[in-house]
């Protein structure tokens, strides 16, 4: 990463500004301390160094320099993490160009074409004849102009070939037309626009670009869907994209709280009325990495589904995930109360909206709890004390609880459908148990009695703070080399970047300096200096510590390489390998005799 203008972005900013845009932070002593945002954690111990440039978990482990910060925040790639960081240091990008020139050239392109499809279907809606009708019917649906050219909304004609026609001169290939979504072929390899007759919406992604678009019928036609959607290509991920995101993100992390809505003519009516804090799903289920991305703006959601039963079913599905990711959930209900059934506010938010914003307004204002929700429905869908009540608990209700990850939250959901509905509490504690045993505990939680290296191991994480830790003292300590060298493989890095890292550092005898001026190595001096600082400056007892590090560390390399002889051995027995299986079987004892010398360590 010898960029010079990534290296010019990285000077230009201060990591602590940068993750301070992102979550509290707070200082201590020269440096800052934060809630790790990458696990499960009560107290702070992610440590932010300005001096250096760098922060640390000392949690998880995880670190790096501010485009490490950024990269894993955001769960972006390389080069939208960069638009974002060039944006914030004001550096220009135009001549930057990463490692994979012709992919990325070739992404670039795949925006500009449905760029061009997305301003010229605009156009023809706005100011032709042919838009005319289209228009017409977006009018009376209730959007504005400023929304139509905001959305960038427009029409395609019914033609097979007005797009391709209107790209004639731009020297833009059939494959490319094809790889962009924009346009299909048939059977016999003729080219068609795959839109036509079809009022079309832009699919953006995060920053606004045009990735594809989601095509709705004007005239009712039975035999076709009412929807038409760009399918998936390089520049299209669906289970990344939200429809409304890159609009909404700003208000998303203002307000706290997002809303997520299922169709895009209900995000739009939203954002319209502004609600601009609104997306939506496409009618589609919402994924994890759709989740992941809200997670980073809000923990807050409030999902408004439709009415139906598809719209229900989907709300359940995408209520399990968010409450697996910590979300705290909310359901908008669009019926005026829960005994009039089939007295519905609206069908869908984008009717209600166009009904009266302020109504809208209010069923958000008045969302309930998801699990609330359901536990309500057990008494308007049932009789009380009912054993189909019972039933309807058990199957729809109580298996949700198991997904709740704060404790307490999860206590008292359990109490109050004990107490409301007079079942035991360890009837429900034992069925919500065995998915529930994934609860993280703190790696940094006082190793107990049981001192046994496995557990130490699995204390320690993923095992990415033992290796920087003998990264650091490889670093720290310069000698220490030579009392770990003979003992050391390459192999018993599990992290790529660290195993390459540690090799240029033996290759180089130790002389390879610029080794030092690497985010990793630097995040690894960081941790010794902060452990030496625990311990006074004591460095006898930080060289036994990591000492003793080097031993868990190799004790878990030694492990996985036993894992691995196994599967081997079995390999040689399934083949009658005698030979083989000799060599193997002696290997496997040495691995266990140098295992057990290192856990004497311990
Ligand atoms: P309007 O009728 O224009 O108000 O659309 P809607 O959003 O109310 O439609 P509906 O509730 O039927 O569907 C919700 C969302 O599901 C839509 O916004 C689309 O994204 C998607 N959808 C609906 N129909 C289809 C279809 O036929 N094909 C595909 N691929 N998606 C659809
Ligand atoms: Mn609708």
């Amino acid at each position: 990463m010898n960029d010079p203008t990534l290296q010019e972005i990285k000077d230009r900013l201060n990591v602590a500004d940068v993750i301070a845009g992102y979550i509290p932070i707070k200082k201590a002593g020269v440096n800052f301390k934060a809630a790790c945002p990458f696990h499960h954690e009560k107290t702070p111990s992610l440590i932010i160094s300005p001096q250096k440039q760098i922060w640390h978990c000392f949690g998880c482990g995880e670190g790096g320099d501010v485009f490490g910060f950024v990269l894993k925040y955001e769960n972006l790639e390389f080069r939208d993490t960069l638009k974002i960081l060039a944006d914030k240091a004001g550096v220009k990008l135009p001549s930057y160009r990463p490692e994979n020139k012709q992919q990325q050239d070739e992404k670039e392109f795949l925006l500009r074409i449905n760029d061009f499809a997305a301003r010229y279907y605009h156009k023809i809606l706005i100011s032709s004849q042919t838009g005319k009708a289209a228009l017409e019917y977006l009018k009376n649906r209730g959007l504005t102009d400023g929304t139509i050219k905001r959305w960038q909304i427009g029409f395609a004609p019914d033609d097979f070939h007005a797009l391709e026609k209107a790209l004639a001169t731009k020297k833009v290939s059939s494959a490319d037309l094809v790889k962009a979504g924009v346009s299909a072929k048939n059977e016999r390899g003729q080219m068609y626009d795959r839109f036509r007759g079809r009022i079309t919406f832009p699919i953006y992604n995060y920053f606004g670009e045009t990735v594809g678009f989601s095509a709705r019928l004007l005239k009712e036609n039975p035999n076709a869907g009412k929807y038409v959607n760009s399918p998936e290509t390089s520049i299209y991920n669906k289970s990344k994209i939200l429809f409304g995101l890159n609009f909404a993100k700003e208000a998303i992390r203002k307000k706290d709280e997002a809303v997520v809505v299922e169709g895009q003519m209900d995000c739009i009516a939203a954002h319209q009325a502004d609600f601009t804090n609104t997306v939506a799903t496409s009618g589609t289920a919402l994924t994890e990495q759709q989740l992941a991305q809200l997670s980073r703006l809000t923990k807050n959601l409030k999902f408004c589904f439709d009415a139906d039963a598809a719209g229900q079913a989907a709300a359940r599905r995408a209520g399990e995930l968010a409450l697996k990711l910590g979300f705290r959930l909310k359901l908008v209900i669009l019926q005026s109360s829960a005994q009039s059934e089939d007295q519905q506010l609206a069908k869908d938010p984008d009717e209600l909206i166009k009904k009266s914003p302020g109504l809208w307004e209010k069923v958000v204002s008045e969302a309930v709890w998801f699990l609330d929700h359901y536990i309500d429905q057990a008494d308007a869908l049932f009789p009380p004390g009912s054993v189909e009540q019972k039933m309807y608990l058990s199957k729809e209700v109580v298996p949700f609880l198991a997904f709740v990850s704060d404790p307490l939250e999860q206590d008292h959901y359990i109490r109050k459908i004990a107490t409301r509905f007079l079942i035991s509490e360890k009837v429900i504690r034992d069925q919500i148990k065995p998915g529930n045993q994934q609860i993280s505990e703190s790696p940094f939680a006082e190793a107990s009695g049981d001192r046994s290296a496995d557990k130490l191991i699995s204390k320690t994480g993923s095992g990415l703070l033992l290796q920087k830790e003998v990264l650091g003292g490889m670093l720290f300590f310069l000698d220490f080399i030579e009392t770990i060298g003979r003992k050391i493989a390459l192999e018993d890095f599990e992290d790529e970047e660290i195993r390459k890292l540690v090799n240029i550092w033996l290759k180089s005898g130790a002389k390879e300096l610029s080794v030092n001026e690497h985010p990793l190595a630097k995040e690894a001096i960081f941790m010794l200096e902060s452990q030496l600082g625990e311990l006074e400056g004591n460095r006898e007892i930080l060289r036994k510590n990591l000492e003793k590090s080097f031993a868990l560390f190799k004790v878990s390399a030694l492990k996985r390489r036993q894992q691995s002889l196994q599967a081997e051995i079995k390999a040689a027995e399934v083949a009658g390998n005698k030979i083989r299986l000799d060599e193997l079987n002696r290997e496997f004892a040495d691995v266990l005799k140098e295992r057990s010398e290192f856990e004497k360590n311990l």
